[in-house]
């Protein structure tokens, strides 16, 4: 079975309260759903959600970034090793919030990349254009570029990752590419992928920005397009679960 994969981003949201009720409520509906799904926590949660999650495989856990060093003096930083502690399958890398607010660039992006598949944490890797970026006719060259750091560095182990398309106009905007949009997008990453490794058709490559309820299905129906990273709709229980159902019914038998 080929599943989707759907992946929460709760950026810095939650409490242990809210994040126990979100939880307990997505383990509940996810029951009998055809999809690979995790939720990425805040670094303080992951302990909680390490607890909550031991003894089932519906759901994993994820983080949302991590340290390009090793260890050492590195004030408040957490590097990949001590997330591995704590259960984690999944860490986003190069979100274009840490992009945009903390001065991360694509060689850092690359480096993260590294220490997480050095870990044994699968990186999702954002990649994703401006609006005006692609005003000017600039998305392709955008992304290519992104891509192309993480390649450099990490070589052939680029099929070890998730590759995420959010463009950035789209990010808790309300904006959403269109099914089309996303697809040219997700059909040049993929051509890409394919000129650095042969295992590139089995590299999941995720749409994000504003990915919601209703618009999730014909989204997850394009060929390219094998899962969504979801943030503002990761939230609410209801609106993940429907997410996850469009996944779903995506599902196909390989
Ligand atoms: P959004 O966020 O779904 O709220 O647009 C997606 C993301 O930033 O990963």
């Amino acid at each position: 079975m080929q599943k989707k994969l759907i992946v929460g981003n709760w950026k810095m949201n939650g409490s242990l309260a809210a994040n126990q009720a979100l939880v307990r409520g997505v383990l509940d509906g996810l029951k009998g759903l055809q999809v690979n799904a995790a939720v990425c926590a805040p670094n303080v949660y992951l302990p909680q959600m390490q607890a909550m999650l031991q003894d089932q495989r519906a759901l994993d856990l994820g983080a949302q970034d991590v340290s390009l060093h090793e260890q050492g003096a590195y004030t408040g930083e957490i590097s990949a090793d001590m997330l591995r502690e704590f259960g984690i399958r999944y860490v986003i890398v190069g979100h274009s919030e840490r992009r945009q607010y903390h001065g991360e660039q694509d060689p850092h992006v690359a480096l993260k990349v590294q220490r997480a598949l050095h870990a044994g944490i699968t990186p999702i890797v954002c990649v994703g254009e401006t609006l005006a970026e692609r005003r000017e006719g600039r998305t392709e060259e955008v992304v290519k570029r992104q891509l192309a750091a993480v390649i450099h560095v990490n070589g052939h182990c680029i099929s070890e990752v998730v590759l995420a398309y959010e463009p950035v106009w789209a990010i808790g905007t309300g904006l959403t590419a269109t099914p089309e949009e996303a697809q040219q997008v997700h059909s040049v990453l993929r051509k890409q992928l394919k000129a650095a490794t042969e295992q590139a058709q089995r590299i999941a490559i995720v749409y994000g920005g504003s990915m919601n309820a209703s618009n999730a299905l014909t989204l997850l129906k394009q060929p390219d397009i094998d899962g969504g990273l979801i943030g503002g709709a990761a939230l609410k229980v209801s609106d993940f679960l429907a997410i996850m159902a469009a996944a779903s019914q995506c599902a196909t038998a390989s």
